[in-house]
């Protein structure tokens, strides 16, 4: 089990942290647990306010590709897919490998990349339809600490069964009280949320042995 950022690559965004805590209500936070068009492409202050392929999952794929050593052939599962931005780059990256998706969101599958058509799956992370042992990488970016803790430990579960040792999961964190104090003003779906040393103590009850790093808003 390894901390290692397979996302350093990703462009970091300028968050409107004023501007999101105003607009932190509890109606948003219940439309944006929806993961339906509003939290999708409707405004910022329900989730993403437009998500759009714009290539920036290219390095990351390739990042990923290196890490695990993937190859044509290889099963890839992207767990919290959305529209299947990641699936269609690790596509493009390593052709011939073999990537899925899952996500509970049917407005995403439904708007997914045309690339990534019959390859996403709809459903919930604590129970994936998928045999033991059958992903030689499982990533799940920004979607387990939207479960509530128990269902946190079920999802990470999930993901060490469908491949031990070779999974990696990125979640919210803080390390600071005043990055703990910013992550609050912004978060609208995270139901779970811990430092790293907390996320650790997850990842250890879970028995997960695969690889991990922390989403931080500085
Ligand atoms: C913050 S988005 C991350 C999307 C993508 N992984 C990325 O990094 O751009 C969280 C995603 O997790 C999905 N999601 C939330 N709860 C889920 C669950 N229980 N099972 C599967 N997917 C879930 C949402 O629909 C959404 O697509």
């Amino acid at each position: 089990m390894a901390e290692i950022n397979l996302l350093r690559r990703y462009p970091r965004s300028k968050r409107n942290i004023e501007k999101r805590t105003s607009a932190q209500s509890a109606e948003n936070i219940c439309i944006a647990r929806e993961y339906s068009r509003e939290y999708f492409d409707g405004s910022r202050d329900t989730g993403y306010g437009g998500y759009r392929y714009d290539g920036r999952w290219m390095a990351i794929a390739e990042d990923m590709v290196a890490h695990w050593g993937l190859k044509p052939g290889d099963r890839v599962l992207d767990v919290g897919c959305a529209k299947g931005f990641l699936v269609k780059d690790l596509m493009k990256v390593c052709p011939g490998l073999e990537v899925f998706g899952v996500d509970i969101s049917e407005y995403a599958l439904m708007h997914c990349e045309p690339e990534v058509v019959g390859r996403l799956h709809l459903g919930n992370c604590v129970r994936m339809p998928f045999p033991d042992n059958s992903f030689a990488a499982v990533v799940a970016i920004n979607v387990v600490h939207n479960l509530e803790r128990s269902h946190c430990i079920t999802a990470v579960r999930e993901i060490e069964r469908l491949a031990p040792g070779r999974g990696y999961i990125q979640v919210d964190s803080y390390r600071t009280t005043e990055e703990r104090e910013l992550f609050l003003s912004w978060v609208l779906t995270a139901k779970t949320h811990y430092d790293p040393a907390g996320w650790r103590q997850l990842f250890w009850e879970a028995g997960y042995t695969g690889d991990y790093y922390w989403t931080i808003i500085e």
